[in-house]
């Protein structure tokens, strides 16, 4: 049995939430000890809002046109999810900015998964970008969030290679598995607190992190 309390996660999620499903699915299987607090969406009719309901989650709908602004959206979103008493927020394919007074008290509690080897291609467009620039890698990084857009520090990365026919649906097609696995290793690190933001930087089981953590690199998943 862990010797921690099992972590409480909220999720935000704007579209197919197939990321969700993975975490759900982990967790289902024991692989993650983590309770879903809640899962919010800026998208009403996100598929992800459905997976969380049949996997018996609170779900919450908030719609940026209901807002005179991003801040007044993103301090409405947070307080509702403070309200849930979340350890950690979890942005699994989360499609908006967030205004920075909203995420500064989250500053090491917010993960997101983003479809890029961050430093490279922050934004939008990642797989054709990737390709545009004959990356003969590609891949997905989990990080921290920061103010600064994918800027935050990176946790773990997962690399895959590209293929001279490869087209950008066919390169997310080929990475979204492996991104699903990144995420939920990710988590379960953090939920089995081997992972902490200090001032100097990431801290893995102990020791500042002086690169992100390779998914496939298998010394770095025991212990
Ligand atoms: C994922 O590929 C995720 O990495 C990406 O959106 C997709 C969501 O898929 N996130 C971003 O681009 C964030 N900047 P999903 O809804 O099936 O999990």
């Amino acid at each position: 049995m862990s010797a921690h309390p099992r972590l409480r996660v909220a999720a935000l999620a704007s579209g197919r939430g197939s990321n969700l499903q993975a975490l759900i699915d982990a967790r289902d299987a024991g692989a993650l000890p983590v309770d879903f607090v809640l899962v919010a969406s800026d998208k009403p009719h996100a598929p992800a809002l459905r997976r969380a309901e049949e996997a018996g989650i609170a779900t919450l709908a908030l719609d940026p046109k209901s807002y005179a602004n991003r801040a007044a959206y993103d301090a409405d979103l947070f307080s509702r999810i403070a309200a849930a008493k979340p350890d950690l927020i979890v942005l699994a394919g989360f499609m908006r900015i967030l205004d920075a007074a909203a995420i500064a008290p989250w500053r090491g509690r917010m993960l997101n998964i983003h479809p890029s080897l961050l430093p490279k291609y922050p934004g939008l467009r990642t797989h054709a970008r990737a390709l545009e620039a004959r990356d003969r890698e590609h891949g997905a990084s989990v990080h921290f969030v920061t103010d600064e857009l994918d800027g935050g520090p990176v946790i773990a990365q997962v690399r895959i290679e590209t293929r001279g026919d490869d087209t950008p649906e066919s390169l997310a097609a080929r990475l979204l598995p492996r991104e699903h696995e990144l995420l939920v290793a990710t988590l379960a690190w953090v939920a089995e607190r081997r992972i902490a933001l200090t001032a100097e930087g990431i801290v893995f089981d102990g020791a500042l992190l002086a690169a992100p953590l390779d998914l496939d690199d298998r010394r770095q998943r025991v212990r």
